[in-house]
């Protein structure tokens, strides 16, 4: 049976009615999911009810899973699953990552050299206000600059730098281990992506960690990615998701960025993460290159 879609709000999000995922999908839903996800960059999946396997293996429908740099957020049953919560255990230490501040608009893994783009959210515990995620499509966001910003941006390639990301991280998640510093060193990927599969230009962006554009100094840089994060954001390219208990929400971070609203520091929010390692032949996945040494 083809999969049933209906509008969330805008084009940015599809909510795909009446699947369970803990269940057998059949290869022309996984096609039909893989084809959607093309056009609209955040799948959502309402009154889901998942195991750590389950949704570990959900994830993998779509690629290979990636075990992040952090594994202090890493689930102790299933390390694929990451854990963003503000919850402690009996110790008072943090069971997973991210507490209840802000996040400022990022692209998870923009870090890397090579990201893994896929990533999903489960939501298992919310906070009763607060704490709603917001996404922004970097191919919309692109197809409106104006000329001028589309030539400032061709064939120019961002600093990506993980020491900024930390910065604005709260608390112990701002501490690393020396094989995730080793992993993250400053690297450059270009600013805008061809999608393989629907062949719109996209932006990639994350302004949690963009330290400045290659080859330009850094005023002028700064200026350049300041216009961008201004004109990227603007309301009408993000969808902003009100978590219920049980949905998951699959999205894109080859042409998004998303964003955290902060929530009360006493209310209770769980929520499991996958990285999932998408391939070029269908999503945008950009090819970094180490920094220049400053
Ligand atoms: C994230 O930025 O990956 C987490 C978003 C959230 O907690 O809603």
């Amino acid at each position: 049976m083809p999969i049933e879609t209906r509008p969330v709000d805008g084009s940015v999000a599809r909510e795909v009615v009446g699947r369970r995922l803990w269940e057998p999908l059949g290869d022309q839903t996984i096609d039909e999911l893989r084809a959607l996800w093309a056009h609209h960059p955040v799948l959502v999946f309402r009154r889901q009810a998942l195991s750590e396997d389950e949704l570990a293996d959900f994830s993998a429908l779509f690629g290979p899973l990636e075990r992040t740099v952090r594994t202090d957020w890493a689930s102790p049953v299933r390390p694929e699953v990451g854990l963003i919560s503000n919850l402690k255990d009996a110790q008072a230490r943090p069971i997973g990552g991210l507490g209840d501040g802000e996040i400022q608009w990022h692209s998870d893994q923009s870090y890397m050299l090579n990201p893994a783009t896929g990533a999903l959210l489960y939501a298992l515990e919310l906070p009763p206000e607060g704490g709603a995620t917001l996404w922004v499509d970097l191919s919309a966001a692109y197809a409106g600059l104006p000329d001028r910003l589309k030539r400032a941006v061709e064939g120019r390639r961002a600093i990506f730098s993980y020491v900024k990301r930390l910065a604005g991280y709260q608390g112990v998640d701002r501490v690393i281990s020396e094989d995730a510093k080793r992993k993250t060193p400053p690297i450059v990927h270009p600013l805008v992506h061809t999608h393989p599969v629907t062949g719109r230009q996209a932006l990639y962006l994350d302004s949690t960690t963009t330290i400045g554009i290659d080859g330009m100094d850094d005023a002028s840089g700064a200026a350049l990615l300041d216009e961008l994060y201004e004109f990227a954001t603007r309301p009408e390219f993000v969808y902003q998701h009100h978590w219920q208990v049980g949905d998951v929400l699959l999205w894109d971070n080859g042409f998004t960025m998303h964003r955290r609203e902060p929530f009360d520091p006493a209310a209770r929010r769980l929520m499991k993460r996958t990285t999932i390692f998408l391939s070029r032949e269908r999503h945008i996945v950009p090819e970094g290159s180490l920094a220049a040494a400053a």
